[in-house]
């Protein structure tokens, strides 16, 4: 009985990275049976279900700015390169810039965070695809425009991938890592959508990590001092973040009372509710109730073969308006942009960066933040639980809102934002700690406002995550263990943007659910199946993309994709937002 409990969260404790060579922790890939195939098969190409990036008609100039194989990595400085900016293109402005990564790998090897900055602003979070003995390769490519001030100067490009060779994982990667630039294709209208600088809020090279920021418990706070251009209007905060070891299946960590009444070992605790809160001298600005990202290996790595789970290719960053604050930050002074997490158990990987608009016609903006609030964490927890087995209901709400003018050349705007979140997260635990049952919603509503006599700008992101697991976990008594699961991951996001007369929507859908079952002895797959089914629905005014695809064992069983925009999902998507 004790150890199906100890099996089960050693099962979703499984983790990437920040394993030190001499203590690796349980993770999970897989065995696989001698080829006796007499041509090679061709490498499985794994993806990412997500909308194609809209490119203007024009041709790009590329810059293929690292070649690199990732072998023993694992605490080595990252690796970089020098990037200058494209000069023999047929123009200088560019209506978007794409990063594209592309990787092969060929053996055993567990997924692996890594993260791509050029001078020192994250460009890209991600993890890898973990190999076959017959190869695998991949591509990411991600639309980084909104980084435009940044690919007009020399710059260094670092890549950390922390990566371990030894006999029993032998997969190197190889990657590639490319810039294609897009000519603008009216010349005259440069974008200014995009801020004119971009300040990084990392750590610093040199050094044998990654530039992100370690949060390893709930009193652990990460900062870095950072001096704002005095004549700056407008600045966002981009968090990039992403969460391991003991907290990497953060929704389905049991609460501390449970573990100490039951004398378990071996499960992760601090309960399921993680929040990620930016502060900017001590006070706090914004907050981030992640997506429940599942990287490659997660649960069953069976379910990720070749389709891969929202956001594990491309983790989500967001967006925190620190325009309000301006006031405060306008005095040429250095000033302290910290993070923490809520509960956090090791380990967090946090930075940003600082996008900032900069008043060509003045030399010194000014602002007053008008008020700031932050409500407490509302938290209602009902447990009830007999030994090993039992309900946990966790309930929290919170909001954040701070309003604040600036002065500028473009007049007095006064920019109001506001944060409110709901999560709610409903476990339960049977068959003596074997069985674990959770259901989880994040409800993240975002919204800027920037009013003057004349306008008001407005942008409202409402977004909802949803998580569930249904997992089984049965132990076979001789270092083996079998599991059966269920997941369901969902990202929702209804945005809409009103600048003056012009007023733009879009909303997404994508829901993946897997059924996994699996043989595992030590940290190996022994044997199992995994099968995904996913439906991706986004539209905005000008482009609809939909896909509708699923998988199983390796194979895909069907793939629709298509431009129509759902009827359905435009009424809701109208009567929900505008
Ligand atoms: C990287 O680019 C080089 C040169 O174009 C090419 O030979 C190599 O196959 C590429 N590797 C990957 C992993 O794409
Ligand atoms: C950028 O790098 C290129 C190539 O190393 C060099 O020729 C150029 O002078 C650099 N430009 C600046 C502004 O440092
Ligand atoms: C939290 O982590 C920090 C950073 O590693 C460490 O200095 C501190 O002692 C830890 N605090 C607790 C309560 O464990
Ligand atoms: C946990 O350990 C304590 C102290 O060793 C013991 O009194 C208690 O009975 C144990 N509880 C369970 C559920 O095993
Ligand atoms: C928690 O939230 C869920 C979903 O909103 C709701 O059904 C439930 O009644 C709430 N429970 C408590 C104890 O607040
Ligand atoms: C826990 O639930 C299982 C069925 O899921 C049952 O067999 C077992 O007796 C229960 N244990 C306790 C202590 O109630
Ligand atoms: C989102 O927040 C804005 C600003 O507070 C508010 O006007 C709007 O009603 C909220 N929407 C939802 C669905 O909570
Ligand atoms: C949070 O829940 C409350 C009560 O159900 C609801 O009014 C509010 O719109 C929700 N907020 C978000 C961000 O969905
Ligand atoms: C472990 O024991 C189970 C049950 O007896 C058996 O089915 C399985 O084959 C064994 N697994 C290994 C890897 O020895
Ligand atoms: C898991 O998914 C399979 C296939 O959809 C379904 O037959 C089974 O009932 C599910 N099990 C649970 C416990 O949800
Ligand atoms: C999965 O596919 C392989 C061939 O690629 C086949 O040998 C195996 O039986 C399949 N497994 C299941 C459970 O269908």
């Amino acid at each position: 009985m004790a150890n199906a409990s100890t099996i089960l969260s050693l099962l979703l404790c499984f983790s990437l990275i920040s394993a030190t060579p001499t203590t690796l922790r349980p993770h999970l890939t897989t065995t696989h049976p001698p080829s006796t195939a007499q041509a090679p098969p061709p490498p499985t190409t794994y993806f990412e279900v997500t909308k194609p990036i809209q490119l203007p008609n024009t041709k790009p100039c590329t810059t293929h700015v690292l070649q690199h194989d990732f072998a023993f990595t694992y605490n080595k400085p990252p690796v970089t390169a020098q990037y200058t900016p494209p000069s023999t293109c047929s123009s200088h402005h560019f209506d978007k810039i794409v990063l594209e990564w592309s990787a092969t790998s060929k053996g055993r090897q567990f997924d692996r965070i890594f993260g791509v900055w050029l001078g020192g602003v994250e460009l890209l979070r991600s993890c890898t695809a973990e190999p076959r003995p017959i190869g695998i390769e991949w591509t990411v490519k991600k639309d980084v425009s909104r980084y435009y001030s940044l690919f007009m100067k020399n710059q260094t490009l670092a890549v950390y991938l922390g990566n371990l060779i030894d006999t029993t994982y032998t997969g190197v990667y190889h990657v590639n890592v490319s810039f294609h630039f897009y000519p603008a294709q009216n010349k005259k209208i440069l974008n200014d959508q995009w801020a004119d600088l971009i300040i990084p809020v990392s750590r610093n090279l040199p050094l044998n990590d990654g530039l992100w920021f370690k949060i390893e418990n709930s009193s652990d706070v990460q900062s870095k001092q950072v001096m704002i251009p005095q004549n700056a209007y407008r600045v966002v905060l981009e968090v990039y973040v992403s969460f391991h070891e003991n907290d990497e299946f953060w929704p389905t960590n049991v609460a501390n009372e449970y573990i100490s009444d039951n004398n378990l070992t071996g499960f992760a605790g601090n309960g399921p509710f993680r929040e990620v809160v930016v502060s900017l001298d001590g006070g706090e600005v914004g907050a981030v109730w992640p997506f429940t990202v599942v990287y490659t290996g997660g649960v069953n790595p069976l379910l990720w073969r070749p389709v891969t789970g929202i956001g594990s290719f491309d983790l989500p960053t967001y967006d925190i308006e620190i325009t309000p604050f301006l006031g405060t930050i306008l005095n040429g002074k250095s000033h302290d942009f910290g993070f923490r997490v809520t509960n956090a158990l090791n380990v967090w990987y946090i930075d940003a960066n600082l996008h900032v608009w900069l008043d060509e016609k003045s030399e010194k903006t000014h602002g007053k933040v008008l008020t700031q609030s932050v409500s407490p964490l509302h938290v209602s927890l009902v447990s009830n639980y007999a030994g090993l087995n039992g309900t946990f209901v966790t309930n929290v709400t919170r909001s954040i809102k701070s309003t604040g003018w600036v002065q500028s050349s473009f007049g007095k705007i006064v920019t109001e934002s506001t944060q409110e979140f709901n999560y709610s997260n409903i476990m339960v635990m049977g068959k003596d700690g074997g069985l674990q049952i959770v259901d989880q919603m994040i409800e993240f509503n975002d919204s800027v406002s920037a009013k003057q006599p004349s306008f008001v700008n407005l942008k409202q992101s409402l977004k909802s995550f949803s998580f569930y697991i249904y997992s089984d976990t049965e132990d076979k008594g001789n270092g083996s263990f079998a599991q059966i699961a269920n997941i369901t991951l969902g990202f929702n996001e209804n945005k809409i943007v009103n600048s003056g007369a012009k007023s733009s929507s879009s909303f997404l859908e994508n829901i993946q659910n897997g059924q996994g079952t699996m043989l595992v002895k030590g940290n190996l797959v022994v044997s199992g199946l995994g099968s995904t089914q996913q439906t991706y629905n986004y539209g905005d005014s000008k482009f609809c993309y939909f896909r509708d695809i699923s998988s199983s064992n390796y194979t895909i069983i069907y793939d629709k994709e298509g431009h129509t925009c759902g009827k359905s999902k435009k009424s809701r998507f109208n009567s929900a937002i505008l």
